[in-house]
């Protein structure tokens, strides 16, 4: 008997070894020690064969032996269950940090707004005020305080949307007006520009688009020339294109200045010799400026005799086709990946 505990108990333990998971144990330990059949539970039941003195020793091995077993069968149990666990963390764990949705494509920045930040850094580094203003403007002050009374021809040039049961206001047709917002609102002196979002009831092509950007300027002081208007635009125009860019200034009526002058500079392809972008003049049109008129510092609450300035309206999409050669300015407003992802 006490030979059949050893061995049963060395035997166990050797098979233990080889019992590689949950099921495999579970099955070692009904072989031993399942009530009925169990190799352990048979052992013992021999014990009543046996002769008084033999019986109570032999119990007493017979329940160490089984300790000794069972504690042998717990601590196999306990390191298959650490196994399983160490391989559910390492092939089959749910991170609950990594983000559960695939990661999305990073946006950037639209080529009209590069263009704008590039211009705002350089007015801004000569001292200038970056101001906003209502894109959805009354038709006083897109149209009358700037000079363009309602029967004025000058109104047939920017046709703009008109807002339904709402008939004095509009989608504002330049950045213009907010020259007379800003006088009224900062007073003189004052050097401001105004970029942003300007509507026009086109038919639109290649290069006429409902929705366009423009970036004002508006400088106001007592002493303010012309001389120093070509001065800004020259800067403009050499920042944007390069130190050899000349500017050229022609005549041209805007009913918001006096003189008013239509600005052009240098093809940046062809230096001047002419190309397809300049289409054969050497020029690119680029901005409208002048001296701003008396009426519209009036309109602005300042007194034209003792103050005088000048304005220009450089076209901001413009700037952006020319820079980035596109071809069409609809493009810019179409929100199509396959033309932004370009930038
Ligand atoms: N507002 C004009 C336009 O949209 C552009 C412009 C021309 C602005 C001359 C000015 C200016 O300030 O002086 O066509």
């Amino acid at each position: 008997m006490r030979d059949d505990l050893y061995r049963i108990k060395q035997e166990l333990a050797d098979r233990l070894k080889t019992a590689n998971d949950l099921p495999g144990w579970e099955a070692l330990e009904a072989e031993y020690f399942s009530r009925t059949a169990g190799k352990f539970t048979n052992l013992i039941k021999k014990l009543k064969q046996l002769p008084e003195e033999e019986r109570k020793i032999m119990g007493r091995l017979g329940n160490e032996v089984k300790d000794e077993m069972l504690s042998a069968l717990s601590a196999r149990r306990s390191f298959l269950e650490g196994a399983r666990f160490a391989r559910l963390a390492e092939t089959e764990a749910i991170d609950v940090t990594a983000p559960f949705l695939p990661p999305l494509p990073m946006g950037h920045l639209h080529p009209t707004t590069h263009v704008q930040s590039d211009l705002e850094d350089l007015f801004t580094s000569m001292g200038f005020t970056i101001l906003d203003g209502p894109e959805l403007e009354s038709e006083y002050y897109n149209f009358e305080s700037v000079n363009i009374p309602a029967d004025h021809p000058a109104r047939d040039m920017q046709d703009t949307f008109y807002i339904k049961g709402h008939p004095h206001w509009v989608m504002r047709t330049h950045t213009s007006p907010v020259q007379v917002r800003a006088l009224e609102r900062y007073g003189v002196p004052i050097r401001a520009i105004v970029p942003g979002r300007c509507f026009r009831n086109e038919a639109t092509d290649p290069r006429h688009e409902h929705t366009l950007y423009q970036l004002e300027g508006l400088v106001v002081d007592r002493q303010i020339t012309f001389s120093h208007l070509k001065g800004i635009l020259e800067t403009v125009a050499r920042y944007l294109y390069g130190e050899a860019t000349q500017v050229r200034l022609r005549p041209k009526f805007y009913p918001f200045v006096e003189p008013g002058v239509n600005g052009e500079v240098t093809c940046f392809l062809c230096a001047g010799a002419g190309c397809r972008v300049c289409k054969e003049t050497g020029w690119l049109e680029i901005f409208g400026a002048g001296m701003v008129h008396p009426n519209v510092l009036t309109a602005g609450g300042v007194d034209p005799r003792e103050y005088q300035g000048f304005a220009f309206g450089l076209g901001l999409s413009r700037l952006v086709m020319l820079k980035y050669k596109i071809e069409d300015v609809r493009h810019l407003q179409t929100g199509d990946l396959r033309f932004l992802s370009q930038f």
